[in-house]
């Protein structure tokens, strides 16, 4: 029957909020190459059916907080992934922003993609990204490079479908082209 609730969640096109924080590239100053890095690379590493749901922003930290709160409570993003100003500069507030949204952090995912990162551009110490969890959903921070998409979801990428299966959120399934997705034995 097509309505089992088995049925239902297999056809569920969960939402993952990708989010682009850039003055100018909300600006149309410049084209944004981040996000859609995003979402190629989600693409070719979630099994599970999703549908982007993309914001192009300013950085300011009272809209950055109003875009993470509207992913994660109205539309219901189990993952939320954010590119750009994650930097020291002073117009880089993604990190507070973050912090401000989230009921709780991950340290562990920012430590593990600046110390992939920094083996390729030392530079990546600059990155304050980080993540933390809002009710049922992951927020992730990358830095805003189009380089920087691969490398950093690469570095914990593994760890992101068993994370949002313990908040609460709906099973993602990876690809065999992603990194090997972990979940302990009998999760
Ligand atoms: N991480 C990776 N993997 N690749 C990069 O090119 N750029 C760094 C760093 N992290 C970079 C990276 C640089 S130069 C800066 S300033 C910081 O990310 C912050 O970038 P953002 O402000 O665009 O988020």
């Amino acid at each position: 029957m097509s309505n089992s609730p088995d049925v239902a969640a297999a056809h569920t096109a969960y939402p993952i909020g990708i989010v682009t924080i850039s003055d100018r590239a909300s600006a149309g100053i410049y084209e944004d190459r981040s996000g859609p890095a995003i979402v190629s690379v989600l693409t070719r590493w979630i099994a599970s059916p999703w549908q982007p749901v993309v914001r192009v922003i300013a950085d300011e930290q009272p809209l950055i907080e109003a875009t993470l709160r509207e992913l994660a409570d109205e539309v219901g993003c189990p993952f939320i992934v954010t590119t750009g100003g994650t930097g020291p500069a002073p117009r880089d507030v993604t990190p507070e922003a973050t912090v401000a949204v989230c009921d709780r952090l991950l340290p562990g995912f920012g430590e593990q993609m600046r110390a992939v990162s920094v083996k390729t551009v030392p530079t990546a110490i600059l990155s304050r990204q980080l993540a933390g969890t809002r009710g049922t959903s992951l927020i992730l921070n990358l830095p805003g490079k189009p380089a920087a998409i691969e490398e950093c979801l690469g570095a914990v990428f593994a760890a992101v479908p068993y994370c949002i299966d313990l908040i609460g959120g709906p099973r993602f399934d990876a690809t065999a082209d992603a990194p090997a997705a972990f979940r302990p034995t009998g999760a």
